[in-house]
């Protein structure tokens, strides 16, 4: 028996139709245009991805109505929303692995959908909840029923350095984005803001600056890493949801990371090589804290010290940026 947040198989193949299209569609953007489809637009102080991004649509999703039982996982891009999508999914099935497996052919993002992307806002609406999404968007751009606390958003915040890596190795596979020079070139990006989810500064800051005006849990990929256990036992309080130790123990042994590198859709394999060049990397890299160690220069550690102490100088919480 599934529990609250079930997953609807009926939506789930309606989705896999509509993605389908899409997928096509979206290929047979990229590999027709290459450059302009690659390119990031400006939309309302916010960088969109031509061809996966319809500006108008992300305008209308301010003005969605929100249900008490919707939950929004907002992430910067690289932080570990993947692993929260894992983590809902198990949650819902109460721990047991088999019934996650049997969607296993199916998209991650249609089970848990990106909000922003193209037609999602649509399905939403008329989609039976609880509906479960996953957002990269700014603060300012999410339904503005959230500050009225309407919905739950779970905010999952990655030491920027990470991201800054790991996001670097995405850029490597992800044809939708550009490919970078080299290291220096997107390490220079990054901090210009100038990627996908723009400034990592101001994503963060803003989001957890009306934290309390929402019903928001705000969770760390590096206290996940730390105690996966305790982690999922707040998600699951959050989410009201009722699970035994054994179920609770069993959404923490599949949700590690080793397990789900074993995954092929946690690795996004069923997507197809116009949009993610699965041999340029894998996408369930190496999910470890300070993996920046072994990429940044001492210059480079220096600069983004001296900007992340200007950016977050009034920001209350600390970041663990290696495991002692
Ligand atoms: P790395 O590239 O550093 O390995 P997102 O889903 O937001 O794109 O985040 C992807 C990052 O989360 C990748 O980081 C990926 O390996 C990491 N990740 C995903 N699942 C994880 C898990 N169970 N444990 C640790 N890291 C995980």
């Amino acid at each position: 028996m599934l529990g609250s947040y079930q997953i609807h198989p009926e939506r789930i193949y309606s989705a896999s139709d509509r993605r389908a299209n899409r997928e096509v569609i979206m290929s047979y953007q990229l590999n027709d245009v290459k450059s302009p489809d690659h390119e990031l637009v400006w939309h309302k102080n916010f960088k969109l991805i031509r061809g996966i991004h319809n500006p108008d649509d992300v305008d209308q999703i301010y003005n969605l109505d929100i249900r008490d039982s919707d939950v929004f996982v907002v992430t910067y891009p690289k932080s570990g929303t993947i692993w929260m999508q894992q983590i809902l999914r198990l949650l819902d099935a109460k721990g047991d692995v088999t019934a996650i497996r049997k969607l296993n052919s199916y998209f991650n993002a249609d089970l848990i959908p990106w909000i922003e992307v193209n037609d999602n806002r649509q399905t939403f609406i008329t989609a039976p909840s609880p509906r479960l999404r996953v957002s990269h968007l700014p603060y300012q751009l999410m339904p503005s029923a959230l500050s009225q606390k309407r919905g739950k958003v779970i905010y999952v915040a990655r030491n920027p350095k990470d991201v800054l890596v790991s996001y670097f190795y995405f850029h490597k596979i992800a044809t939708m984005l550009e490919t970078p020079k080299d290291f220096h070139d997107f390490f220079e990006k990054f901090m210009k803001g100038e990627v996908f989810g723009c400034s990592w500064f101001e994503h963060i800051r803003t989001w957890y600056s009306h934290k309390d005006d929402m019903n928001m849990l705000f969770i760390t990929y590096e206290e996940m890493i730390q105690d996966l256990q305790s982690a999922v036992e707040r998600i699951s309080l959050f989410l009201g949801k009722e699970l035994t130790d054994e179920q609770l123990t069993n959404v923490v042994k599949y949700s590690t990371f080793n397990n789900m590198k074993k995954i092929p859709q946690a690795n996004y394999e069923q997507i197809s090589l116009d949009l993610l060049n699965h041999n340029q990397g894998t996408f369930m890299r190496k999910g470890i804290i300070g993996d920046w160690k072994n990429h940044f220069t001492v210059a480079q550690n220096e600069r983004f010290d001296e900007v992340f102490q200007r950016e977050m100088k009034d920001f209350p919480l600390s970041f663990i940026w290696d495991i002692k």
